[in-house]
């Protein structure tokens, strides 16, 4: 049977989260507000006006219209800086094994992502033609935990979404899903990611058996 695979990007293919930091906590100290790795964490899957709006809460900071967008615009300036040095390298183990294996079966594939930079990352890490559809943050109006990004994907797939499995490192991610009507895989810790239909800490951990049984699998 023919399912729709929709993978999120950042956390679930490469891990740019360490790029968004420093980009973050480059801006945030310019404004005087600190920035840790566990604020970091809280902007997983959430879209960059909304990461800057919760920084600016942080630091009890209100700014102009102007400097937001200016903000938003160096913020992202530095992030591409870091992403323009990406390669192949930066996959995220058995990223590879687990697409060739869905292609192979002749599985639909998708990219389910917030990023507005998912493009350019697809590119740099060769991973583009995999992918036989891509919604990313250019394409939503609404942001996780809301399933907009998950349904176009469906959609776009031609594939009803309760035939759908999506991978996901954020909880807004999976909370999309799970309204979505769609499988739910958590990819990252189990504490975390509790409200997923199942979780594994990374790709490694994913038996080609357990890939089958969603093959045929079915949401109720
Ligand atoms: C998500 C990331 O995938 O995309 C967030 O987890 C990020 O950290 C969001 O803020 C938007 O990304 P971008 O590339 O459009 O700034
Ligand atoms: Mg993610």
């Amino acid at each position: 049977m023919k399912k729709g695979f929709i993978f999120d990007l950042d956390g679930v293919i490469v891990d740019t989260a360490k790029y968004h930091f420093l980009a973050w906590q480059n801006l945030a100290n310019s404004l005087g507000i600190s920035f840790s790795l566990a604020q970091n964490e809280q902007l997983k899957g959430v879209s960059r006006v909304r990461s800057l709006e919760k920084i600016l809460e942080w630091g009890d900071k209100t700014i102009s219209e102007e400097e937001f967008t200016r903000l938003m615009r160096e913020k992202n300036e530095e992030y591409l800086n870091y992403i323009s040095k990406m390669d192949i390298n930066e996959i995220l183990p058995d990223v590879p094994r687990i697409l060739d294996n869905l292609i192979s079966r002749g599985q639909a594939i998708a990219l389910g992502s917030a990023s507005k930079n998912a493009r350019v990352i697809l590119e740099k890490v060769q991973l583009i033609d995999k992918f036989h559809a891509i919604v990313d943050g250019t394409n939503v109006s609404k942001a996780k935990p809301d399933p907009e990004v998950f349904l176009i994907g469906a959609q776009q797939l031609d594939i009803s979404p309760e035939h759908c499995i999506v991978f996901e490192d954020s909880v807004a991610g999976i909370q999309a899903a799970n309204t979505a009507n769609m499988i739910s895989i958590g990819i990252g810790d189990a504490k975390v990611l509790h409200e997923a239909d199942y979780i594994f800490t990374n790709f490694t951990e994913i038996k080609e058996e357990f890939i089958n049984n969603l093959v045929l699998a079915r949401k109720v």
